[in-house]
Protein backbone atom coordinates (compact mmCIF):
# COMPACT_ATOMS: atom_id res chain seq x y z
CA UNK A 1 0.00 0.00 0.00
CA UNK A 2 1.58 3.49 -0.85
CA UNK A 3 -0.21 5.96 1.80
CA UNK A 4 0.57 9.54 2.42
CA UNK A 5 1.12 11.14 6.00
CA UNK A 6 0.51 14.12 6.26
CA UNK A 7 2.18 15.82 9.43
CA UNK A 8 4.36 12.71 9.50
CA UNK A 9 6.99 14.84 10.82
CA UNK A 10 4.94 15.52 14.62
CA UNK A 11 4.82 13.42 17.49
CA UNK A 12 1.26 11.06 16.49
CA UNK A 13 2.53 10.83 12.55
CA UNK A 14 5.90 10.02 13.44
CA UNK A 15 4.54 7.20 15.50
CA UNK A 16 2.01 6.02 13.00
CA UNK A 17 5.08 6.03 10.22
CA UNK A 18 7.13 4.02 12.08
CA UNK A 19 4.29 1.54 12.43
CA UNK A 20 3.42 2.01 8.57
CA UNK A 21 7.26 1.10 7.78
CA UNK A 22 8.40 -1.34 10.62
CA UNK A 23 5.33 -3.46 10.81
CA UNK A 24 2.95 -2.80 7.64
CA UNK A 25 4.92 -3.17 4.77
CA UNK A 26 3.78 0.16 3.60
CA UNK A 27 5.43 2.75 1.26
CA UNK A 28 4.88 5.92 2.71
CA UNK A 29 5.38 9.44 1.53
CA UNK A 30 5.33 11.85 4.55
CA UNK A 31 3.65 15.02 3.82
CA UNK A 32 4.52 17.75 5.98
CA UNK A 33 5.26 21.76 6.44
CA UNK A 34 8.23 21.78 9.23
CA UNK A 35 6.85 23.62 11.72
CA UNK A 36 8.10 24.21 15.29
CA UNK A 37 6.47 20.82 15.93
CA UNK A 38 7.63 19.11 12.95
CA UNK A 39 10.91 17.29 13.11
CA UNK A 40 12.41 15.09 11.41
CA UNK A 41 14.71 13.32 13.92
CA UNK A 42 11.43 11.46 14.76
CA UNK A 43 11.89 9.17 12.17
CA UNK A 44 15.36 9.14 12.41
CA UNK A 45 14.59 4.98 12.93
CA UNK A 46 12.95 4.41 9.44
CA UNK A 47 14.29 7.24 7.25
CA UNK A 48 16.70 4.91 5.30
CA UNK A 49 14.29 2.64 4.28
CA UNK A 50 13.76 2.88 0.64
CA UNK A 51 9.53 2.55 1.05
CA UNK A 52 9.86 6.08 3.27
CA UNK A 53 9.88 9.33 1.89
CA UNK A 54 9.58 12.96 2.76
CA UNK A 55 8.06 16.01 1.04
CA UNK A 56 8.36 19.53 2.38
CA UNK A 57 4.37 21.31 2.16
CA UNK A 58 2.16 23.25 3.52
CA UNK A 59 -1.32 21.80 3.29
CA UNK A 60 -2.83 24.96 2.13
CA UNK A 61 -1.21 24.87 -1.17
CA UNK A 62 -2.82 23.70 -3.46
CA UNK A 63 -0.49 23.31 -6.82
CA UNK A 64 1.79 21.19 -4.27
CA UNK A 65 -0.33 19.51 -3.14
CA UNK A 66 -1.86 18.73 -6.33
CA UNK A 67 1.26 17.45 -7.71
CA UNK A 68 1.94 15.44 -5.09
CA UNK A 69 -0.65 13.35 -5.06
CA UNK A 70 -0.28 12.79 -9.12
CA UNK A 71 3.41 12.05 -8.67
CA UNK A 72 3.14 9.60 -5.88
CA UNK A 73 -0.40 8.29 -6.78
CA UNK A 74 -0.96 7.04 -3.10
CA UNK A 75 -3.13 4.05 -2.64
CA UNK A 76 -4.72 5.91 0.74
CA UNK A 77 -4.00 9.36 2.51
CA UNK A 78 -4.21 9.33 6.37
CA UNK A 79 -4.27 13.35 7.37
CA UNK A 80 -2.72 14.45 10.76
CA UNK A 81 -1.00 17.80 10.09
CA UNK A 82 -2.78 20.37 12.08
CA UNK A 83 -1.70 22.79 14.69
CA UNK A 84 -2.20 21.04 17.99
CA UNK A 85 -1.41 22.87 21.24
CA UNK A 86 -4.60 24.22 22.67
CA UNK A 87 -2.24 27.20 24.68
CA UNK A 88 -0.80 27.98 21.64
CA UNK A 89 -4.63 28.62 20.00
CA UNK A 90 -5.29 30.85 22.92
CA UNK A 91 -2.24 32.95 21.49
CA UNK A 92 -2.16 32.66 18.02
CA UNK A 93 -5.80 31.49 17.02
CA UNK A 94 -6.35 32.08 13.47
CA UNK A 95 -2.67 29.38 12.66
CA UNK A 96 -5.59 27.00 13.35
CA UNK A 97 -8.08 28.01 11.32
CA UNK A 98 -5.35 28.54 8.70
CA UNK A 99 -3.61 24.87 9.13
CA UNK A 100 -6.86 23.27 10.30
CA UNK A 101 -9.51 24.37 8.96
CA UNK A 102 -8.22 25.88 5.53
CA UNK A 103 -5.54 23.17 5.41
CA UNK A 104 -8.30 20.58 5.24
CA UNK A 105 -10.33 21.69 3.00
CA UNK A 106 -7.80 22.43 0.57
CA UNK A 107 -6.40 18.88 1.42
CA UNK A 108 -10.11 17.81 0.33
CA UNK A 109 -10.29 19.29 -2.57
CA UNK A 110 -6.85 17.80 -4.18
CA UNK A 111 -7.74 14.39 -3.08
CA UNK A 112 -11.07 14.59 -4.98
CA UNK A 113 -9.42 15.56 -7.96
CA UNK A 114 -7.27 13.13 -7.65
CA UNK A 115 -9.88 10.05 -6.43
CA UNK A 116 -12.29 11.08 -9.45
CA UNK A 117 -10.25 10.01 -12.25
CA UNK A 118 -8.99 6.59 -10.60
CA UNK A 119 -9.90 3.73 -11.75
CA UNK A 120 -12.70 1.57 -10.00
CA UNK A 121 -10.40 -1.08 -8.33
CA UNK A 122 -8.18 1.80 -7.46
CA UNK A 123 -11.24 4.20 -5.87
CA UNK A 124 -12.59 0.72 -4.01
CA UNK A 125 -9.39 0.87 -2.03
CA UNK A 126 -8.78 4.63 -1.70
CA UNK A 127 -9.72 6.13 1.99
CA UNK A 128 -9.37 10.12 3.20
CA UNK A 129 -8.67 9.28 6.94
CA UNK A 130 -9.00 12.03 8.93
CA UNK A 131 -7.43 12.13 12.57
CA UNK A 132 -9.16 14.32 15.28
CA UNK A 133 -9.63 14.91 18.87
CA UNK A 134 -12.45 13.98 21.78
CA UNK A 135 -12.01 17.60 22.63
CA UNK A 136 -14.91 18.56 19.74
CA UNK A 137 -17.16 17.35 21.77
CA UNK A 138 -16.39 19.91 25.03
CA UNK A 139 -16.21 19.04 28.27
CA UNK A 140 -17.58 16.31 30.75
CA UNK A 141 -18.80 16.48 34.40
CA UNK A 142 -18.02 14.01 36.80
CA UNK A 143 -19.72 11.47 34.82
CA UNK A 144 -20.32 10.14 31.35
CA UNK A 145 -18.44 9.36 27.63
CA UNK A 146 -17.49 11.02 25.09
CA UNK A 147 -19.59 8.46 22.05
CA UNK A 148 -19.61 9.07 18.64
CA UNK A 149 -23.00 10.60 18.62
CA UNK A 150 -22.42 13.31 21.46
CA UNK A 151 -23.20 16.72 20.28
CA UNK A 152 -20.12 18.69 18.95
CA UNK A 153 -19.49 21.62 21.58
CA UNK A 154 -15.57 22.79 21.06
CA UNK A 155 -14.72 25.46 23.62
CA UNK A 156 -11.26 26.28 22.59
CA UNK A 157 -9.96 27.46 19.40
CA UNK A 158 -7.52 24.69 18.72
CA UNK A 159 -11.01 22.11 19.12
CA UNK A 160 -13.46 24.31 17.15
CA UNK A 161 -10.48 24.45 14.44
CA UNK A 162 -10.47 20.45 14.50
CA UNK A 163 -14.32 20.11 14.80
CA UNK A 164 -14.63 22.35 11.77
CA UNK A 165 -12.56 20.30 9.82
CA UNK A 166 -14.45 16.99 11.18
CA UNK A 167 -17.54 18.67 9.60
CA UNK A 168 -15.35 19.51 6.34
CA UNK A 169 -14.69 15.95 5.94
CA UNK A 170 -18.26 14.72 6.41
CA UNK A 171 -19.08 17.09 3.86
CA UNK A 172 -16.99 15.96 1.36
CA UNK A 173 -18.03 12.25 1.84
CA UNK A 174 -21.78 13.62 1.98
CA UNK A 175 -21.97 15.91 -1.32
CA UNK A 176 -18.80 14.19 -3.33
CA UNK A 177 -18.56 10.58 -2.42
CA UNK A 178 -15.68 10.44 -1.40
CA UNK A 179 -14.69 7.65 0.99
CA UNK A 180 -14.01 9.73 4.00
CA UNK A 181 -12.95 7.70 7.63
CA UNK A 182 -12.68 9.68 10.98
CA UNK A 183 -11.56 9.20 14.44
CA UNK A 184 -11.54 11.44 17.92
CA UNK A 185 -8.76 10.30 20.08
CA UNK A 186 -8.29 10.81 23.59
CA UNK A 187 -4.99 12.29 24.42
CA UNK A 188 -1.77 10.64 23.54
CA UNK A 189 1.26 10.38 25.42
CA UNK A 190 4.71 8.50 24.27
CA UNK A 191 8.21 9.03 22.98
CA UNK A 192 8.87 11.74 20.53
CA UNK A 193 6.47 14.37 22.39
CA UNK A 194 7.19 17.65 21.95
CA UNK A 195 7.92 19.31 25.44
CA UNK A 196 5.00 21.76 25.26
CA UNK A 197 2.87 19.22 26.52
CA UNK A 198 2.13 18.04 30.03
CA UNK A 199 3.77 14.79 30.21
CA UNK A 200 7.10 15.62 28.61
CA UNK A 201 7.25 18.82 30.06
CA UNK A 202 7.44 17.59 33.12
CA UNK A 203 9.36 15.14 32.97
CA UNK A 204 11.95 16.94 31.47
CA UNK A 205 11.71 20.48 33.70
CA UNK A 206 11.98 17.85 36.48
CA UNK A 207 15.07 16.80 35.31
CA UNK A 208 16.16 19.99 34.90
CA UNK A 209 15.11 21.35 38.63
CA UNK A 210 12.47 23.97 37.38
CA UNK A 211 8.98 24.05 38.77
CA UNK A 212 6.64 21.57 37.27
CA UNK A 213 3.42 23.72 36.54
CA UNK A 214 -0.08 22.35 37.42
CA UNK A 215 -2.90 24.57 35.92
CA UNK A 216 -5.64 25.61 38.72
CA UNK A 217 -6.22 22.61 41.52
CA UNK A 218 -4.75 19.91 38.75
CA UNK A 219 -8.50 18.39 39.02
CA UNK A 220 -8.67 18.58 35.39
CA UNK A 221 -9.20 15.14 33.87
CA UNK A 222 -7.85 13.52 31.01
CA UNK A 223 -7.94 10.02 29.06
CA UNK A 224 -4.21 8.90 28.13
CA UNK A 225 -3.71 6.75 25.65
CA UNK A 226 -0.20 5.44 24.66
CA UNK A 227 0.70 6.74 21.36
CA UNK A 228 1.65 3.11 19.62
CA UNK A 229 -1.79 2.00 20.66
CA UNK A 230 -3.42 5.24 18.49
CA UNK A 231 -1.23 4.14 15.62
CA UNK A 232 -2.58 0.88 15.62
CA UNK A 233 -6.04 1.97 16.04
CA UNK A 234 -5.63 4.49 12.67
CA UNK A 235 -3.85 1.43 10.32
CA UNK A 236 -7.01 -1.15 11.62
CA UNK A 237 -9.51 2.11 10.99
CA UNK A 238 -8.17 2.74 7.57
CA UNK A 239 -8.33 -0.65 6.22
CA UNK A 240 -11.46 -2.28 7.72
CA UNK A 241 -13.38 0.69 8.95
CA UNK A 242 -16.66 1.45 6.72
CA UNK A 243 -16.31 4.64 4.89
CA UNK A 244 -18.39 7.53 6.15
CA UNK A 245 -17.76 5.95 10.00
CA UNK A 246 -15.99 7.69 12.34
CA UNK A 247 -14.27 6.04 15.19
CA UNK A 248 -13.66 6.72 18.80
CA UNK A 249 -10.40 5.84 20.06
CA UNK A 250 -9.18 6.37 24.03
CA UNK A 251 -7.31 4.67 26.63
CA UNK A 252 -9.29 3.99 29.44
CA UNK A 253 -7.41 5.55 31.70
CA UNK A 254 -8.84 8.45 33.22
CA UNK A 255 -6.29 10.74 35.54
CA UNK A 256 -6.27 13.86 37.20
CA UNK A 257 -3.43 15.83 36.10
CA UNK A 258 -2.08 16.43 39.16
CA UNK A 259 -2.23 12.14 39.81
CA UNK A 260 -0.21 12.34 36.43
CA UNK A 261 2.35 14.54 37.89
CA UNK A 262 2.10 12.69 40.69
CA UNK A 263 3.16 9.49 39.14
CA UNK A 264 5.82 11.29 36.56
CA UNK A 265 7.61 11.92 40.05
CA UNK A 266 7.39 8.52 41.33
CA UNK A 267 9.05 6.92 38.21
CA UNK A 268 12.03 9.54 38.44
CA UNK A 269 12.39 9.40 42.47
CA UNK A 270 13.11 5.47 41.05
CA UNK A 271 15.12 5.97 38.52
CA UNK A 272 17.12 8.99 39.23
CA UNK A 273 16.47 9.64 42.27
CA UNK A 274 18.06 12.95 44.52
CA UNK A 275 18.03 14.00 47.83
CA UNK A 276 14.26 15.68 47.96
CA UNK A 277 11.74 13.87 45.75
CA UNK A 278 10.41 15.29 42.20
CA UNK A 279 7.19 16.08 43.95
CA UNK A 280 8.49 19.43 45.86
CA UNK A 281 9.24 20.89 42.48
CA UNK A 282 5.07 21.07 41.67
CA UNK A 283 4.00 24.46 41.56
CA UNK A 284 0.33 25.50 40.98
CA UNK A 285 -0.35 28.32 38.26
CA UNK A 286 -3.16 30.38 37.14
CA UNK A 287 -5.48 28.49 35.62
CA UNK A 288 -5.95 27.74 31.78
CA UNK A 289 -8.46 30.65 30.15
CA UNK A 290 -11.65 27.80 29.63
CA UNK A 291 -10.02 25.10 30.62
CA UNK A 292 -12.19 21.64 30.24
CA UNK A 293 -12.82 19.96 32.96
CA UNK A 294 -12.93 16.27 32.05
CA UNK A 295 -12.55 14.31 28.76
CA UNK A 296 -13.55 10.11 28.70
CA UNK A 297 -14.18 8.49 25.49
CA UNK A 298 -16.21 5.43 24.53
CA UNK A 299 -14.29 3.21 22.62
CA UNK A 300 -16.55 0.31 22.63
CA UNK A 301 -17.62 0.66 18.93
CA UNK A 302 -13.85 0.56 17.96
CA UNK A 303 -13.85 -2.69 19.80
CA UNK A 304 -17.10 -4.51 18.59
CA UNK A 305 -16.36 -3.17 15.31
CA UNK A 306 -13.06 -3.73 14.64
CA UNK A 307 -11.52 -5.77 18.08
CA UNK A 308 -9.13 -2.75 18.69
CA UNK A 309 -8.22 -2.47 22.28
CA UNK A 310 -5.07 -0.59 23.70
CA UNK A 311 -2.71 -3.17 24.59
CA UNK A 312 -0.20 -0.76 26.86
CA UNK A 313 -1.71 0.12 30.40
CA UNK A 314 -1.17 4.07 31.57
CA UNK A 315 1.72 2.70 33.98
CA UNK A 316 3.72 0.75 31.93
CA UNK A 317 3.49 3.19 28.86
CA UNK A 318 4.55 6.37 31.29
CA UNK A 319 7.45 4.18 32.65
CA UNK A 320 8.30 3.60 29.57
CA UNK A 321 8.36 7.59 28.02
CA UNK A 322 10.33 8.53 31.30
CA UNK A 323 12.77 6.00 30.06
CA UNK A 324 13.16 7.34 26.76
CA UNK A 325 13.13 10.44 28.07
CA UNK A 326 16.20 9.37 30.20
CA UNK A 327 18.15 7.87 26.95
CA UNK A 328 17.26 10.47 24.40
CA UNK A 329 18.86 13.29 25.43
CA UNK A 330 20.37 13.79 22.09
CA UNK A 331 16.25 14.27 20.80
CA UNK A 332 15.01 16.75 23.50
CA UNK A 333 18.34 19.23 24.05
CA UNK A 334 18.29 21.21 20.80
CA UNK A 335 14.58 21.45 21.18
CA UNK A 336 15.03 22.74 25.11
CA UNK A 337 17.98 24.74 24.12
CA UNK A 338 17.11 26.36 20.46
CA UNK A 339 12.83 25.73 19.54
CA UNK A 340 10.85 25.88 23.36
CA UNK A 341 12.80 26.02 26.83
CA UNK A 342 8.95 25.39 28.75
CA UNK A 343 8.19 28.82 29.40
CA UNK A 344 4.39 29.52 30.45
CA UNK A 345 2.13 29.06 27.26
CA UNK A 346 -1.47 30.34 26.96
CA UNK A 347 -2.11 32.78 29.73
CA UNK A 348 -4.42 34.72 27.73
CA UNK A 349 -4.70 38.52 27.47
P1 LIG B 1 2.08 17.65 16.45
O1 LIG B 1 1.86 19.10 16.75
O2 LIG B 1 3.11 16.90 17.19
O3 LIG B 1 2.43 17.49 14.89
C1 LIG B 1 1.76 18.19 13.88
C2 LIG B 1 2.56 18.05 12.59
O4 LIG B 1 1.84 18.74 11.55
C3 LIG B 1 3.96 18.67 12.64
O5 LIG B 1 4.90 17.81 12.09
C4 LIG B 1 3.82 19.95 11.81
O6 LIG B 1 5.03 20.33 11.15
C5 LIG B 1 2.74 19.53 10.82
N1 LIG B 1 2.01 20.71 10.28
C6 LIG B 1 1.46 21.73 10.97
N2 LIG B 1 0.91 22.62 10.13
C7 LIG B 1 1.09 22.13 8.87
C8 LIG B 1 0.72 22.59 7.58
N3 LIG B 1 0.06 23.74 7.39
N4 LIG B 1 1.04 21.82 6.52
C9 LIG B 1 1.72 20.65 6.67
N5 LIG B 1 2.11 20.18 7.88
C10 LIG B 1 1.79 20.92 8.97
O7 LIG B 1 0.65 16.98 16.58
P2 LIG B 1 0.27 15.50 17.09
O8 LIG B 1 0.14 15.53 18.55
O9 LIG B 1 1.15 14.52 16.44
O10 LIG B 1 -1.21 15.38 16.50
C11 LIG B 1 -1.43 14.86 15.20
C12 LIG B 1 -2.92 14.88 14.89
O11 LIG B 1 -3.63 14.13 15.84
C13 LIG B 1 -3.53 16.31 14.93
O12 LIG B 1 -4.45 16.42 13.87
C14 LIG B 1 -4.22 16.36 16.27
O13 LIG B 1 -5.32 17.23 16.24
C15 LIG B 1 -4.65 14.91 16.45
N6 LIG B 1 -4.78 14.45 17.84
C16 LIG B 1 -3.78 14.64 18.74
C17 LIG B 1 -3.90 14.15 20.05
C18 LIG B 1 -2.78 14.31 21.06
O14 LIG B 1 -2.96 13.93 22.22
N7 LIG B 1 -1.61 14.81 20.71
C19 LIG B 1 -5.05 13.47 20.42
C20 LIG B 1 -6.06 13.28 19.48
C21 LIG B 1 -5.90 13.76 18.19
P1 LIG C 1 -2.02 19.23 27.20
O1 LIG C 1 -0.88 18.25 27.21
O2 LIG C 1 -1.77 20.62 26.72
O3 LIG C 1 -3.23 18.54 26.39
P2 LIG C 1 -4.79 19.02 26.24
O4 LIG C 1 -4.93 20.41 26.66
O5 LIG C 1 -4.98 18.85 24.75
O6 LIG C 1 -5.58 18.04 27.05
O7 LIG C 1 -2.58 19.33 28.67
C1 LIG C 1 -3.07 18.21 29.37
C2 LIG C 1 -3.66 18.71 30.66
O8 LIG C 1 -2.61 19.22 31.48
C3 LIG C 1 -4.65 19.86 30.46
O9 LIG C 1 -5.71 19.71 31.40
C4 LIG C 1 -3.83 21.10 30.79
C5 LIG C 1 -2.84 20.59 31.83
N1 LIG C 1 -1.52 21.26 31.84
C6 LIG C 1 -0.98 21.71 33.06
O10 LIG C 1 -1.61 21.58 34.12
N2 LIG C 1 0.25 22.29 33.05
C7 LIG C 1 0.96 22.47 31.90
O11 LIG C 1 2.08 23.04 31.94
C8 LIG C 1 0.42 21.98 30.66
C9 LIG C 1 1.17 22.14 29.36
C10 LIG C 1 -0.84 21.37 30.69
Amino acid sequence: MKVIVTGGAGFIGSALIRYLIKECGCTVLNLDKLTYAGNLDNLKEVDADERYSFVQCDICDAEKVAQIFNDFAPDTIMHLAAESHVDRSIDAPLEFVRTNVMGTANLLHCALNYYSQLPEEKKEQFRFQHISTDEVYGSLGKDGYFTESTPYDPRSPYSASKASSDHMVRAWGHTFKLPVLLSNCSNNYGPYHFPEKLIPLIILNALDGKPLPIYGKGDNVRDWLFVEDHARALWLINRKGVPGETYNIGGNSERTNLEVVEECCKILDELVPKAESYSKQITFVSDRPGHDLRYAIDASKLKRDLGWEPQITFSEGLRATVKWYLDNSWWWKPIREKNYAGERLGKGK
